[in-house]
């Protein structure tokens, strides 16, 4: 394990071991030697900063990062005019590329003035071949590449690097072994995210993850709940158990384990007070699932249970693998078991085939289902998916009115369902001070909603009971017992 580990006694001049995670924790010794040279040159610290793009994986990649970044001795910065700058990017819809590229030129000047600047991008957008071409080719300033599968090499790289002063790439095209036990650095003291599988077997038509991040692979319930038991000795309160589609979870195990019985195993865990997880996918959410959940004391009171579309025919043309009756029957039996659950939703617009009769039946799942929020999105065309090669790509005047339109049903909708908590008490865990209001802090309901109410910062990281007075369409407004008296 890391804190067992005493860098000091590393031998850099040795070969480097083959063993992981030994090798790496070499190569972080090594790049540590090197920083500690570079700041005595330049009798100043050097500083790191990195950019997350995409979803809730990325950002628990990018606290592994940043915790071997520190471990080399970067100090972390505000902002990217820094000594390390890494992207840690997501590609799953074309806009996502574009910001990176944007922000690249911006970076490109910053190196010309800081000669020490390293430069690195890792994430789902560099598994794709034309991505590193055009880096490769345009972007001759960006020093490292990674992709998904060996983020944990980055202290390795980064010497190999400053070896060869060479622009350095290694992308890996399938998973090898999960090196796990490397350090990270939470963003917050008090709850974690937890990858319990990695990679997505589904191939929904649209979509590039199981492209750029491989086949699914568990990891065992020993290693995870070893890791969740050390995190909670560490201050942890909430965890977030992370996959792309956590209901396949430990299928393919040596000794095959349902997501339902891991939960159960986690729920045994000694000061661990919430447990999330995201994303279930519909197609297989399982009655035991949805009883774990009615009897957890500590399972939140929220799943998000992606729609994608209402229509049964454009859901076929997804290979989304359920009906629009599936889905509804699935979430009144949720709503049976669990009535005051929150559900959440993402839905995509404008899917190549859409006609005015399938916008129908998505916008009336959304008044069906009753979501307490949705993330919309327009559809995007990415190369090497199924639907990218249709021809019948809706017009975008089209998408955009049918995205207007599904926006204002939402709003309307979640407005009225998350009022529901107006004028009672609930638990919040305070997650930081409130950027806006001085005086005010900021948490979470376990329905994932957010709190602001006034507080001392002493507050942050507690589990506090807090009055809502009013809900303000996305978020509420709250005083506390001591602020009621
Ligand atoms: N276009 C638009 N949205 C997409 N998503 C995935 N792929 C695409 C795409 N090609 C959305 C889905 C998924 C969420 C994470 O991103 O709604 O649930
Ligand atoms: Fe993409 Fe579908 Fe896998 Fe989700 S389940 S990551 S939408 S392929």
């Amino acid at each position: 394990m890391y804190s067992e580990i005493d860098l000091n006694k590393t031998d850099i001049n040795a070969e480097p071991p083959m063993e992981e995670p030994a090798r790496q924790y070499f190569f972080i010794e090594k790049c540590r030697q090197s920083v500690m040279k570079m700041q005595e040159d330049l009798g100043r610290p050097l500083t790191c900063f990195i950019q997350t793009f995409g979803c809730q994986m990325n950002a628990r990649d990018s606290e592994k990062l940043l915790g071997i970044l520190q471990k080399i001795g970067y100090i972390p910065a505000d902002s990217q005019d820094a000594d390390f700058v890494l992207y840690n990017t997501c590609t799953v819809r074309e806009n996502a590329n574009l910001r990176v590229y944007g922000r690249l030129g911006e970076l490109g000047r910053l190196k010309q003035k800081n000669p020490h600047m390293v430069i690195a991008l890792c994430g789902c957008m560099m598994q794709e071949q034309e991505v590193v071409k055009k880096i490769q080719s345009s972007y001759r300033f960006v020093d490292i590449i990674l992709g998904t599968f060996n983020i944990f090499m980055l202290a390795e790289l980064l010497d190999t690097y400053w070896q060869t002063k060479d622009q350095v790439i290694n992308i890996w095209r399938e998973s090898g072994d999960i090196v796990e036990d490397l350090p990270s650095q939470r963003k917050y003291p008090f709850k974690s995210g937890v990858n319990i599988m990695y990679g997505c077997n589904n191939f929904c038509s649209y979509c590039i993850v199981p492209y750029v991040r491989g086949r699914e692979r568990s990891r065992t319930p020993d290693e995870i709940e070893c890791e969740i038991r050390r995190l909670v000795a560490d201050g942890v309160l909430e965890v977030m158990l992370l996959g792309q589609n956590v209901n396949s979870y430990g299928k393919n195990l040596e000794n095959p384990v349902s997501f339902a019985q891991l939960l159960r195993n986690i729920e045994q865990i000694d000061g661990l007070e919430r447990i999330r997880f995201m994303t279930p996918h519909p197609k297989d959410l399982s009655d035991e699932l949805i009883d774990v959940m009615a009897s957890s004391e500590k399972i939140c009171n929220h799943i998000h249970l992606p729609l994608q579309s209402g229509s049964s025919r454009l859901l076929k043309c997804m290979n989304r693998k359920y009906t629009k009756e599936h889905y509804l029957d699935l979430v009144s039996r949720i709503r049976e078991k669990i009535p005051d659950v929150s559900l959440t939703t993402d839905i995509i617009v404008g899917f190549p085939g859409e006609s005015e009769e399938d916008f129908e039946d998505t916008l009336d799942v959304v008044r069906k289902a009753k979501y307490d929020s949705a993330y919309t999105f327009i559809y995007s065309r990415r190369t090497g998916t199924p639907a990218a090669a249709s021809t019948e790509q809706v017009p975008d005047d089209i998408v955009h009115q049918r995205f207007d339109r599904l926006l204002a049903v939402i709003n309307e909708i979640s407005h009225e369902v998350s009022r529901r908590y107006e004028k009672t008490v609930q638990k919040v865990l305070v997650e930081c001070k409130d950027e806006h209001s001085p005086g005010l802090v900021t948490g979470r309901m376990t329905n994932n909603m957010l709190v602001h109410f006034p507080a001392d910062e002493s507050a942050i990281g507690q589990i506090i009971p807090v009055y809502l007075e009013e809900c303000r369409g996305f978020y509420y407004m709250g005083r506390t017992k001591l602020s009621l008296n």
